[in-house]
């Protein structure tokens, strides 16, 4: 699988451990950073990973910041991401099963080393349903489609603006 990962200064000690850890078992990782202990803005980093995941450079993103929360609300924000907050094995397993989730926000400050893998592997080898949560999926992609299109036609000039008649 091809992903993309990347933390803010939280997450940046253990994301190494998961870059190798993820390249041990195959996967083809691009590693975004940050490099350091120097605070950077979670969604600078968020909207890098998330990119890749919108324009199908990668197959899923993986983020990791104090919580997990920040990377999930500024992923989110970019089109086609369905990410997600996960914390233990059920929310790993119904996040992909269900929600077909693309991108992994992991919490840097409260899951433990162990607990973190376990919930990474379940999250990479859990398949999506498809089925009914297919249709529901669809209606997600719908709800983005209807905002990008009242975003487009705000752009367009009306016509009968400044009293033209044409
Ligand atoms: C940074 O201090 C912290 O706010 C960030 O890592 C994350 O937890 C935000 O949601």
């Amino acid at each position: 699988m091809r992903i993309a990962i990347g933390s803010d200064h939280r997450g940046y000690q253990i994301r190494p451990r998961i870059v190798e850890w993820l390249r041990e078992r195959g996967h083809d990782v691009i590693d975004v950073g940050s490099h350091s202990h120097e605070p950077v803005d979670y969604p600078d980093i968020a909207d890098v990973v998330a990119t890749k995941v919108s324009q199908r450079e990668v197959d899923r993103g993986i983020l990791l910041c104090g919580t997990g929360l920040g990377m999930c609300i500024a992923a989110n924000k970019v089109r086609g991401v369905r990410a997600v907050p996960c914390h233990d094995d059920l929310t790993a397993e119904m996040s992909r099963r269900h929600n077909d989730a693309n991108v992994l926000c992991l919490s840097a400050d409260l899951l433990g080393e162990r607990l973190l893998f376990r919930v990474l592997d379940i999250w990479l080898n859990t398949p999506f349903e498809g089925g009914r949560h297919a249709r529901r999926v669809e209606k997600i992609q719908a709800i983005e489609e209807e905002i990008a299109r009242e975003l487009c036609s705000k752009d367009k000039p009306n016509p009968m603006a400044n009293g033209s008649k044409g």
